[in-house]
């Protein structure tokens, strides 16, 4: 079942990530002081580049935007190399113009979790709400650090990682070894997520097929937390061919 899910294919990575950097211009042009979603990961950063470009290019200022990230390592302060916060600013917020007292990324020093968490959410639904946040999705179906099992209606939250996440980002790409990698995350819910107005999940690579074929084409569970985005009625999967390689119906 696809529920509402829909499905843009493009060609090859850069395709997606000129998809995916038109829709935040788009937003953005016509809604100047949107609250715009972003991940982090490497499926993301082209998009980012495209985003840089094509503000300058065309002229679009971010400076009354506001941003709100999915997730943060636990124990891992902003400076840090491989935190989510140094992430984006060096990939993409110091590259556009919004404001830094404008972009939030969760606290992964924060002395007492549950009140990061809390105020969190709360700054969410004082800005009005995400008007498109745009999501990646780990081989294990796991959107932001929801791992299988979290509930649909899960806010953000401290939370363990699985081993197969830990895996995945001790591959050379961000940490070099396992043990280097933080073994928990402040993560945004799967109800954070769900609230937002508009969704786009990016997938690129034949790594993501069986994760992106079972949250497009299989049950509604918490088995696969992208699965529980069928409902949502504003979201879009933008993949390469062969992370849709595994799609029975395309
Ligand atoms: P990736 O991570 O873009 O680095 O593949 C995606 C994710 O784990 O959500």
């Amino acid at each position: 079942m696809a529920g509402n899910i829909k499905l843009i294919v493009c060609r090859n990575p850069d395709e997606v990530a000129k998809r995916c950097a038109g829709l935040y211009i788009e937003q953005v042009r016509n809604k100047p002081e949107s609250v715009l979603g972003f991940a982090t990961g490497s499926t993301p950063e082209k998009t980012y580049v495209e985003i840089a470009k094509l503000a300058k290019a065309e002229k679009v200022s971010f400076s009354k935007a506001l941003s709100f990230n999915l997730d943060e390592y636990w124990g891992l302060d902003g400076d840090h190399d491989q935190s989510y916060r140094y992430f984006m600013n060096e990939r993409l917020f110091n590259h556009i113009d919004i404001r830094p007292w404008n972009t939030n990324v969760l606290n992964g020093k924060a002395r007492f979790p549950e009140i990061e968490c809390r105020a969190y959410e709360e700054k969410i639904v004082s800005v009005g709400g995400v008007d498109l946040w745009v999501l990646g999705i780990g081989n294990n179906g796991h959107i932001a650090f929801n791992e299988p099992g979290s509930p649909v209606d899960s806010r953000t939250r401290l939370v363990s990682l699985t081993q197969s996440t830990i895996d995945s980002n001790s591959d050379g790409r961000f940490f070099k070894k396992a043990c280097e990698v933080p073994r928990c995350a402040l993560s945004t819910g799967i109800g954070t997520i769900r609230d937002a107005r508009k969704l786009v999940l990016l997938a690129t690579g034949a790594k993501k097929a069986e994760a992106i074929a079972k949250a497009i084409e299989g049950p509604f569970t918490t088995d696969v937390p992208a699965s529980l985005l069928q409902d949502h009625p504003d979201c879009t999967f933008i993949l390469d061919t062969d992370a849709a390689g595994k799609l029975k119906s395309r």
